[in-house]
C-alpha cells in the first residue's frame, strides 16, 4: 500500500515535471520567433524614452514588470498586480472594480523613473507581456467601445470623427453623438493615412509592437489569450507568487469563442481588408499568428 502510494507520487511529480518542461519549451519557442521575426523585420536599432515605457507597469517588491495591451486581459492583470504591490490592501483581484484597476497612479510605470533606475530595472526584473490574434482583438476593441449604448466618450471622441469623414449624408444626430458606428466605417478610419498623421492610435486599436516595443524591450514570457490560464499560472510560478494572489479565471460568458473576427469581416472588402492585414501585419509575424483564412486579399 505504501510502496503504491509512494509510486503514485512519485509519478505524479515526474508528470509535473514534464509539464513544466513542455511549457517552458512553449515559452521558448515564442521568444525565438519573436526575436526572429524582429531580426527579419525591423530597420534600424531604435532607442526607446521613457515616454515610451508608459505600458510597463512595475511591481519593485517581486521584480517584474508587465506590459499591459488593453483587450487582452489587462484588467485582470492590473488587478493582480495591484493585490501584489498593495501592502495587504487587497487580497482577491475580483475584488477591485474594474474602473479602479484603470486609474492611473495606482500602479507605477517603467515610464516614472531616471533612465539609470529603468535600466536597473529591465535588467534584472522578469518581464511579460500578453497578447492575442490582432484581429479578434480588434474586434473586441470595436464591440466594447462602439456598439455599448454606455461608451459615450468613445461614441464623442471618436465615433463623431468617423461619421463625419466615412459616412456619406450622415444624420446631425450620429455626427453629433457618434452612435451606430459600422465595423466598417471604423476600418476606413484606422487604414485612413490621416488618421496616423493627426495623433496616435488610441490604446485599445493600436499595434501591440508600438505599445510594448517588443523588439527593443526583450521580454521573457510572451503569454497568450488564446491558452490564457496556463500562461498566467507560468507568469506567477517564474516570479515566485502562486501563492501570493490567483490569476482570475474569467466567466466563459466574456471570452469569446475566437472565431469573432471572421464574422465582422464578411462584411469588408479585399481592398480595405488588405490594408488592414499590412497595418496590423507585425504584430501577426512577431507573435506568429498566422494569416486568417477568412481574409481575401486578392
Ligand atoms: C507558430 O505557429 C505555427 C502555426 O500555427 C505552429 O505550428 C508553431 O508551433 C508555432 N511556433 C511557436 C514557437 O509557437
Ligand atoms: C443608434 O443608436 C441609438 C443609441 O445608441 C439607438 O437608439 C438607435 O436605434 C440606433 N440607430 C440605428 C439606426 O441603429
Amino acid at each position: 500500500m505504501f510502496l503504491v502510494l509512494l509510486s503514485f507520487i512519485l509519478l505524479h511529480f515526474h508528470l509535473k515535471q514534464l509539464e513544466l518542461s513542455g511549457a517552458q519549451k512553449t515559452l521558448q519557442g515564442r521568444r525565438e520567433v519573436l526575436e526572429q521575426a524582429c531580426l527579419s523585420h525591423t530597420k534600424k536599432r531604435q532607442v526607446l524614452s521613457p515616454e515610451d515605457l508608459k505600458h510597463l507597469i512595475v511591481d519593485d517588491k517581486h521584480g517584474l514588470i508587465y506590459c499591459y495591451v488593453p483587450k487582452v486581459a489587462c484588467t485582470n492583470w492590473k488587478r493582480v498586480l495591484m493585490v501584489l504591490t498593495g501592502n495587504g490592501r487587497y487580497t482577491d483581484p475580483l475584488a477591485i472594480p474594474a474602473n479602479e484597476a484603470h486609474v492611473a497612479g495606482n500602479l507605477h510605470t517603467l515610464s516614472e523613473f531616471s533612465v539609470t533606475e529603468i535600466n536597473q530595472r529591465l535588467r534584472s526584473y522578469l518581464k511579460f507581456i500578453f497578447v492575442r490574434e490582432p484581429f479578434e482583438r480588434l474586434v473586441s476593441a470595436y464591440r466594447n467601445k462602439f456598439t455599448r449604448s454606455y461608451n459615450t466618450a468613445f461614441h464623442k471622441r471618436y465615433g463623431t470623427k468617423i461619421i463625419r469623414r466615412h459616412r456619406p449624408n450622415p444624420e446631425a444626430e450620429a455626427m453629433e453623438k457618434g452612435n451606430n458606428v459600422s465595423f466598417r466605417e471604423f476600418v476606413q478610419y484606422l487604414v485612413d493615412p490621416r488618421t496616423q498623421r493627426e495623433e496616435p492610435f488610441n490604446e485599445h486599436w493600436e499595434r501591440v509592437h508600438a505599445l510594448c516595443h517588443p523588439c527593443l524591450i526583450h521580454y521573457d514570457v510572451v503569454g497568450k489569450y488564446e491558452t490564457l490560464e496556463p500562461d498566467a499560472q507560468a507568469v506567477l510560478r517564474l516570479a515566485a507568487v502562486e501563492g501570493k494572489v490567483q490569476f482570475p479565471t474569467s466567466s466563459k460568458s466574456t471570452r469569446t469563442d475566437g472565431n469573432m473576427a471572421a464574422r465582422f469581416f464578411q462584411y469588408i472588402g479585399p481592398f480595405y481588408q488588405k490594408k488592414l492585414f499590412n497595418l496590423y501585419r507585425m504584430d501577426f509575424l512577431l507573435f506568429n499568428y498566422s494569416t486568417p483564412e477568412y481574409l481575401r486579399t486578392r
